[in-house]
């Protein structure tokens, strides 16, 4: 009989998956080849998800079928009937990160159970706000960023100017990023990888408080992934860049005004979020290569236990090549 739930804690064999990606997309940083950084992350997540004892739909992935090598949206992976899961993945987020050897650049995973993922992939952008457990409840996307600076310090016990906000840097942030300046909060701006924006909002001791701005649709739900396994918080809202969007989201009856909550985004707590780190950073270490062996870095979270694993990983690079088919070394 087919389970409601995902009962097997599947977050060592999702670890699995995110090491791989990023043993294999490593090997890249620093090349200025962020599509071939992809793709070696791409094979080696479809190769290590097809091993996993579950039925896996990809609802957030990468691409079109027949447009290899994304993992596609509809894409089925997994070699059993049970459990029925969606399956969102960013086999790298920040690709240009790898490509030029810079910070955070993670491979990340997301599963959850059949038809809990909020996944409309036709509008590429969304606004985000997001926030750890400490301040869960106080954000509002309608409002303007200082009230909502104003009630985060309020949730946390700090001022305004002790608050962190991170937000990709794209002139169409400049705005926000007047706003957030002259309620006194401090910025960090990242050039790429807001699914690690989100994630240094969620987590304890990254220094950072708060995510805003627009960034990937994709990553936005698998930012709220994470989010629900900490007790975070995450308002979103599509964000259509042209007319032909805009006519898009009508002819779907999609609402561009509509905020989706964490729950919107996520549903229910069947959810399992990993991420290993591919290049160094805040949040994770990158990939370290030492001849025979190799090091990842991995967080694994499950929303119904609540459990946070970080978890340090030597790989032996032969044997693993042998074990799983995939050349690592
Ligand atoms: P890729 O790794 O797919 O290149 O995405 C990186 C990223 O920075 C995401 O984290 C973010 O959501 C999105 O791109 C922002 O898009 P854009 O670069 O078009 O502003």
């Amino acid at each position: 009989m087919i389970e409601p739930d995902i009962s097997r804690n599947l977050s060592m064999e999702l670890a699995r998956v995110t090491e791989a990606a990023a043993l294999k997309s490593g090997r890249w940083m620093g090349r200025n080849e962020k599509e071939r950084a992809d793709a070696a992350a791409v094979d080696a997540m479809r190769q290590v998800l097809g091993t996993i004892e579950m039925s896996g739909e990809v609802v957030i992935g990468e691409g079109e079928k027949d447009k290899a090598p994304m993992l596609y949206y509809g894409e089925r992976l997994g070699r059993a009937d049970h459990p029925e899961v969606d399956i969102a993945v960013d086999p790298v987020d920040g690709t240009r990160l790898v490509a030029l050897g810079m910070p955070n650049a993670i491979c990340v995973l997301a599963i959850a159970e059949r038809g809990a993922l909020y996944a409309w992939e036709h509008i590429a952008y969304m606004e985000k706000i997001a926030v750890g457990p400490d301040a869960k409840g106080a954000i509002d996307l309608t409002a303007p960023v200082a009230v909502n600076l104003q009630n985060i310090a309020r949730a946390k016990a700090r001022e305004v100017d002790d608050l962190t906000v991170v937000i990709l840097d794209r002139p169409r942030h400049e705005q926000i990023i007047r706003d957030v300046r002259d309620a006194g909060a401090r910025l960090k701006l990242i050039t790429d990888g807001d699914v690690a924006g989100a994630l240094m909002a969620a987590m304890d001791n990254t220094g950072i408080d708060v995510l805003m701005g627009i960034g990937g649709s994709p990553e936005a739900v698998i930012g709220a992934c994470a989010l629900k396994c900490v007790g975070g918080d995450m308002q979103c809202r599509l964000w259509a860049r042209n007319d032909e969007e805009r006519a898009l989201a009508k002819e779907n009856g999609v609402d561009l005004e509509r905020i989706y909550g964490i729950d919107d985004l996520v549903g229910g707590d069947d959810v399992f979020f990993a991420a290993t780190g591919i290049t160094d950073g805040e949040l994770l270490d990158g990939v370290h290569y030492r001849g025979k062996t190799a090091t990842t870095h991995t967080l694994v979270m499950r929303a119904v236990s609540g459990t946070i694993r970080y978890i340090h990983t030597t790989h032996r690079l032969d044997k693993l090549s042998a074990l799983t088919n995939i050349q690592f070394d």
